[in-house]
């Protein structure tokens, strides 16, 4: 979708908003797959309620986007525009056992700072790409940690409100790749409370789960992580893996060999066709297991 109302162009910078025109989100997105549309760069947190006063009133659909690395768009030209924060400068200010970050920071970055200045608990996030943003909303987690268990307070746009808020740590439920965030509330700082380690400490933690995760997952691949949930007490990767599906493609679209719930793009794939490539092991896991897969990752489709 192309922004051309001349009140709406004419008004964002003042808001500290950038437009970029004709942007491939393929190229925006870790699965490498997407179609284009205009990409309002947000360069101020405060600039964000007029900019979405003003679309909202003249009819222009929006979507936020965090680091895009659990996303799957749809293909050709998007009927939507999107938003994403810009970095600000530093990404991450650390007062005591406290670290402060904006959403828009790298994920592996923060916890490597953290890390060098003796701040640890979120080894098992290293090597988990995407924003800051984006771990908060789905509560990423891995190595029987999650992010959520270590903040303390949310700066957020609500959309319910239409303005910005800071909720507390309590105020947020999070549970398994979930959160009591609305779908259309974008996430902008977190408060972090973090156990004190020596850097050495932390470093070995961070090396072992990047040895698990080098050995068990696609990492040089495009993918989305992992595309299914697991279900209570089972483990999707297992389930598809023990049905001989590794390798299974729709076009470029295919079950990773190293990590059966990893799906790649192993080329120039569509989002029709990893959409195909999901529903099919769907369907063969629910036939042999009786279990429906709930998706990991989001989809952005048309
Ligand atoms: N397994 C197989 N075949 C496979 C993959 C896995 O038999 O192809 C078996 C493994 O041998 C293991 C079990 O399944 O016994 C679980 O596998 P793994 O340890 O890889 O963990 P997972 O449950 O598949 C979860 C998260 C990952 C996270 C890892 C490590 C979900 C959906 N996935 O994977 O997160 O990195 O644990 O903590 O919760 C993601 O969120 O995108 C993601 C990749």
């Amino acid at each position: 979708m192309r922004v051309e109302d001349p009140k709406i162009i004419a008004a964002i910078p003042d808001l500290g908003v950038k437009l970029e025109r004709g942007v491939s989100l393929a190229e925006l997105t870790s699965l490498g797959i997407g179609g284009t549309t205009d990409l309002l760069r947000i360069k101020k947190h405060e600039g964000i309620p007029g900019l979405l006063d003003l679309l909202d009133s003249n009819g222009v659909p929006h979507k936020f986007l965090g680091g895009g690395s659990n996303l799957l768009v749809g293909d050709g030209e998007l009927p939507w525009v999107v938003l994403q924060l810009v970095k600000p400068e530093p990404e991450v200010v650390l007062k005591g056992n406290f670290a402060e970050v904006d959403a828009a920071a790298d994920l592996g970055r923060t916890v490597t700072y953290c890390a060098k200045n003796d701040l640890g608990g979120m080894e098992g996030l290293i090597g988990v790409p995407g924003t800051v943003g984006g771990a908060l909303r789905m509560n990423a987690g891995a190595y029987g940690m999650q992010i959520g268990s270590y903040v303390r307070e949310v700066k957020l746009y609500r959309a319910a409100d239409r303005k910005i808020e800071t909720l507390k740590g309590d105020q947020i439920s999070f549970e398994y790749r979930h959160t009591s965030f609305a779908p259309d509330d974008m996430m902008l700082a977190v408060k972090l409370e973090l156990p004190s380690k020596p850097f050495k400490e932390i470093l070995q933690g961070i090396r072992i789960c990047n040895e698990k995760r080098r050995s068990s997952q696609p990492l040089g691949q495009k993918s989305a992580g992992c595309i299914f949930k697991n279900p209570p007490g089972a483990s999707t990767g297992r389930m598809i893996d023990e049905l001989g599906l590794k390798g299974l493609n729709v076009g470029d679209a295919r079950v990773s060999d190293r990590h059966a719930n990893f799906f790649v793009n192993a080329g120039k794939a569509s989002a029709r066709e990893m959409l195909a490539l999901i529903a099919d092991v769907r369907d063969r896991v629910a036939k042999a297991f009786g279990v429906t897969l709930e998706s990991e990752v989001v989809v952005w489709n048309a």
